[in-house]
């Protein structure tokens, strides 16, 4: 911490001086989350503060989908991404393409594509949906079927949730898709008296084991409640240790997997780009206003 100090000082000067807000994902690391951070939440709650916000610069400590969410949404402000190569499995996981082919496919049959997607899948989608609200925005769809993509395991958790026929894509989560059930029977038998929360991403044997289903926000909102005496958040290493600040009574057992993406953004690299006010999220601005909408539309049917 005394090594982060200057960093964090100098990010929350400039920040003032250029009307600047951070937005942090749940999965940053704790020195972002807790010590620069204007906003944190899961992808929802990210899209949700990035439309409202009235500051002249957002700075994204996520990953690139969720800087172009915010561009999307804050066409006339300066969005800034501190490291450019942070992608996501799952939004390299499908084209715009690949979804006219769907549509062609499935005639008439309305396409949720999740947040986790560039801005060109946005453009070709009817509607968006995060992991905090999938099931709701599958249920407001007038239709007996729903393309649910790009995520094979968020989608088959969907379909267990809803009388709708949930068509999938193939795509996955570098993160969750390594998490078995035979790790969590194995932390079961180890530590007596654990409550297993896991996040939608990960296969259904992982579900299969868990004792709670939910987003980032959901995972944090049940720990809060439930106040359990131990706990396995079966997802990104730094929810834990965020989450754990807040509750010191609760006993984190802590398997995890990183994401190298979200873990590419740091300290240094933030105050570089409220330096320079470069690299800067551009979209076209068609394929912006056609991927408004189904984002728009997302924040709609609300969670
Ligand atoms: P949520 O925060 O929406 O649950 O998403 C998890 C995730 O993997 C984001 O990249
Ligand atoms: Fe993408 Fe998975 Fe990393 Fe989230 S945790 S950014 S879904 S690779």
């Amino acid at each position: 911490w005394p090594f982060h100090a200057p960093l964090v000082h100098a990010i929350n000067t400039l920040k003032k001086e250029r009307n600047a807000v951070i937005l942090a994902h749940n999965y940053q690391t704790p020195e972002i989350f807790h010590c620069v951070s204007d906003i944190v939440g899961d992808s929802l709650a990210l899209a949700r503060k990035a439309a409202q916000t009235d500051a002249d610069v957002i700075v994204m400590a996520g990953v690139h989908f969720m800087a172009e969410t915010a561009k999307i949404l804050n066409p006339s402000k300066t969005v800034l991404m501190p490291d450019m190569r942070a992608g996501c499995s799952l939004a390299d996981s499908i084209t715009a393409a690949d979804i006219r082919l769907l549509r062609e496919a499935h005639p008439g049959v309305p396409v949720v594509t999740y947040v986790n997607t560039s801005a060109e899948v946005k453009a070709e989608s009817d509607i968006c949906c995060t992991s905090g609200n999938a099931v709701e925005i599958v249920e407001s769809l007038d239709s007996d079927s729903v393309l649910f993509l790009p995520d094979e395991y968020l989608a088959s958790w969907v379909a267990t949730q809803t009388k709708k026929k949930i068509i999938k894509w193939k795509g996955h989560c570098e993160v969750h898709e390594r998490f078995t059930g035979a790790e969590l029977r194995d932390y079961r038998t180890r530590f007596k008296d654990l409550t297993i929360i896991a996040h939608p991403e990960c296969p259904p044997e992982v579900l299969a084991e868990a004792d709670f289903v939910g987003s980032t926000a959901r995972m944090v909102e049940y720990v809060g409640e439930a106040r359990p005496n131990r706990v396995l958040m079966v997802t990104e290493c730094s929810m834990s240790d965020n989450v754990a600040t807040e509750y010191p009574d609760v006993e984190f057992i802590r398997p995890c997997n990183l994401c190298p993406h979200m873990k590419r953004v740091s300290l240094s690299n933030i105050l570089e780009s409220l330096r320079t006010m470069e690299p800067k999220v551009e979209i076209d601005p068609t394929v912006a206003d056609r991927a408004r909408l189904a984002v728009e539309r997302m924040l709609a049917v609300g969670r």
